[in-house]
């Protein structure tokens, strides 16, 4: 897939904005705090309805202004689809060819994005909260139904947390209902571990090869870590987890949440038996970062049948050249890449000869080039 026009009102620093872009390789160089990474977020918003740098929606919106919008037109095997966005301090509505759509599990997985940015190292070296955000987020736009598992799931937890809540304090005492509860939870858990190993094992089809292609060495993985052991093939896993739930009931109530289950889930980063996390170098940890998520392109092919949009923040300046020019090898014309940087002299001549320019200066972008279509 590929996003063919972006058109932005009151984003960030943008006004109005209306920009047509390849669906191979488009470059956006500028000096910093023009609006680089403001686009690529416009984007990444418009697919995912969140940002990947701000909590609050209505940072997004231009300064003194009281409304957004983004519209997007992505052409998905060969089918053009438009996406409109609006968001105000009160609501956000989403609306897909020109229906509104009420459930963002529907909306989510239309569009898939991966986005490559400087802090992306971060999703190794910090709390595990952020990794099980990303894998969620990727799970999502994979399979819908995933979406509504964790919500759902979300919502159970939280009812039986209110209520571990109320025995504590002594308002409530009835362990059938947290019984009850636990018996709901238990089965989402079941489908969310599932789900969560069948990704992280189609992630190791691929990383390791990626991971060696780019610094030449082997041993590269990635492990999931669930707060339990769980073993899937356990025909008794029910059970089991029915009985590590009674065993923690007392530590539960005590500190007031449930403290297993896939909310406390996490997942490493190996090299061998390295932890990337404790001991990896900080280019260590960026390219097993890389490698995550090039691998993840390759499920996306396989399992959506469609390429997904990949948005490139200012990654070159970090990487020296031999491993820029093993990462370009990824890159090419058949996959919507968009790519920004300071200094064009980062990026590789032939890459430039075969991409779309831009120019992004103060909210206005303007074409420099357009693709050669021999090339
Ligand atoms: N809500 C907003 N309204 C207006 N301007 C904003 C808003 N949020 C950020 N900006 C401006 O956007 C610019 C930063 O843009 P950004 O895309 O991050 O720059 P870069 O080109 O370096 O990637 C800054 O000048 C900042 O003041
Ligand atoms: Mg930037």
């Amino acid at each position: 897939m590929y996003l063919k026009k972006i058109k932005l009102h009151n984003f960030r620093n943008y006004e109005n904005l209306n920009v047509t872009l390849t669906k191979g390789i488009n470059i956006i160089y500028g000096e910093n705090a023009q609006g680089k990474t403001n686009l690529l977020e416009s984007i990444y918003v418009l697919g995912l309805t969140k940002s990947h740098r701000s909590f609050i929606d209505n940072n997004l919106i231009k300064k003194d202004e009281e409304y957004l919008t983004i519209e997007g037109i992505v052409n998905n095997k060969k089918l053009d689809n438009k996406l409109n966005i609006y968001i105000d301090n009160k609501s956000k509505i989403l609306k897909y060819n020109n229906n509104a759509i009420k459930k963002i599990s529907d909306y989510i997985s239309l569009v898939n994005i991966i986005i490559f940015y400087p802090d992306d190292l971060e999703l190794i070296k910090s709390s595990p909260q952020i990794r099980r955000k990303y894998i969620n987020l990727e799970l999502s736009q994979l399979y819908s139904n995933y979406f509504i598992l964790t919500n759902e799931y979300n919502k159970i937890l939280k009812l039986r947390n209110d209520y571990l809540k109320k025995i504590n304090k002594g308002i409530s005492k009835d362990k059938n209902y947290i019984d009850i509860l636990t018996g709901y939870l238990i089965d989402k858990s079941i489908m969310i571990y599932k789900m969560r190993v069948k990704f992280i094992n189609k992630i190791n089809l691929y990383c390791e090869n990626i991971y060696k292609d780019i610094t030449d060495l082997d041993g590269f993985k990635i492990v999931y870590k669930p707060s339990i052991p769980i073993d899937l093939k356990n025909i008794n896993l029910k059970d089991y987890l029915k009985k590590e739930y009674d065993k923690r009931f007392e530590y539960d109530v005590k500190v007031l949440s449930t403290t297993i289950g896939p909310h406390k889930d996490d997942f490493e980063f190996y090299l061998y038996d390295k932890n990337l996390k404790y001991y990896g170098s900080q280019g260590q940890q960026r390219i097993a970062v890389l490698a995550l998520k090039l691998s993840e392109i390759e499920i996306f092919k396989k399992y959506k049948e469609t390429t997904p949009i990949l948005l490139l923040d200012d990654i070159f300046s970090e990487l020296d050249d031999k491993k820029k020019n093993n990462l370009l090898k990824y890159i090419d014309k058949n996959i919507q890449t968009i790519i920004t940087t300071t200094d064009l002299n980062n990026l590789d001549i032939k890459l430039i000869k075969k991409s779309k320019l831009f120019n992004v200066s103060n909210g206005n972008i303007i074409k420099i080039k357009e693709v050669k279509l021999d090339e």
